[in-house]
């Protein structure tokens, strides 16, 4: 399955649920990226200043990682939750080959849709912990920076640098060009399921749920 949706959508949100639901691979670029910037790896330090310019990182990389992480035994038996892969055409095209290759069976598209105004204001309460990486939200969860996370207790909350108003900016920007394009690619193959994620993420649980079904 393949979350597709603007930064902020609920993507990781969302995605966390349908972990549970389902009991798949949860495979985030966002995540396995942070982690490489983290441990200073090489693919961490060609990633970082496009990440936090609110840029997409080069197709190679990125698609480098997926097709090695798709090939493992796990997500053949377990199936796999795609969270923010493919981001362009030519990701999408390269993991066609790669499923083809690796005969990983059918494939769904879940689009979920919100308007730009609602993300920005998402993105920028947006908290996470630097150890679970649990997503949490300023106004509602009342968790900032410093703070000890309240899920695991082994984190501390941070806030992601590319939630800063120019890069939330920069990163809707290369969305409406070079991912939005994708709604009518999987949209025009029939895969495409289209939610609204304008309501709570309960709200859109249900919604997703539904439409799953
Ligand atoms: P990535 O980590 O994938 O970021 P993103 O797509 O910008 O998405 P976000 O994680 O910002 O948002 P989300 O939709 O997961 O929302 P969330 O659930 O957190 O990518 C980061 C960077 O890595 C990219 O900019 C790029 O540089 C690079 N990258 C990654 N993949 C790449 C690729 N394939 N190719 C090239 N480069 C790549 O929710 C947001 C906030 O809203 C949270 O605070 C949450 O609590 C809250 N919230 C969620 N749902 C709701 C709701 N229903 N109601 C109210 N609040 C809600």
């Amino acid at each position: 399955m393949i979350l597709l949706g603007p930064p902020g959508a609920g993507k990781g949100t969302q995605a966390a649920s349908l972990v549970e639901e389902y009991g798949v691979v949860h495979l985030s670029t966002g995540d396995i990226l942070r982690d490489a910037v983290a441990n200073g790896t090489e693919l961490g330090k060609q990633a970082k200043a496009y990440m936090d310019a609110g840029d997409l990182v080069p197709d190679e990389l990125v698609i480098g990682v997926i097709r090695e992480r798709l090939a493992r035994e796990d997500i053949r038996e377990q199936g796999v939750l795609l969270d923010g892969f493919p981001r362009t055409i030519a990701q999408a095209e390269a993991l066609g080959e790669v499923m083809g290759e690796l005969e990983l069976g059918e494939l769904v598209v879940l689009n979920i849709s919100v308007a730009d105004e609602v993300l920005i204001e998402r993105l920028s309460g947006r908290r996470m912990c630097d150890s679970c990486e649990a997503i949490f939200r300023l106004d509602r969860d009342g968790v900032d920076v410093g703070d000890e996370c309240p899920k695991c207790g082994a984190g501390k909350i941070y806030q992601r640098s590319d939630d800063q108003p120019e890069a939330i900016a920069e990163r809707l920007r290369t969305y409406h060009e070079k991912t939005a394009p994708l709604i009518g690619y999987y949209s025009q193959r029939g895969l495409l399921i289209d939610v609204d994620g304008s309501g709570t993420p309960d709200e859109v649980h249900r919604l997703v749920m539904g439409r799953l079904s």
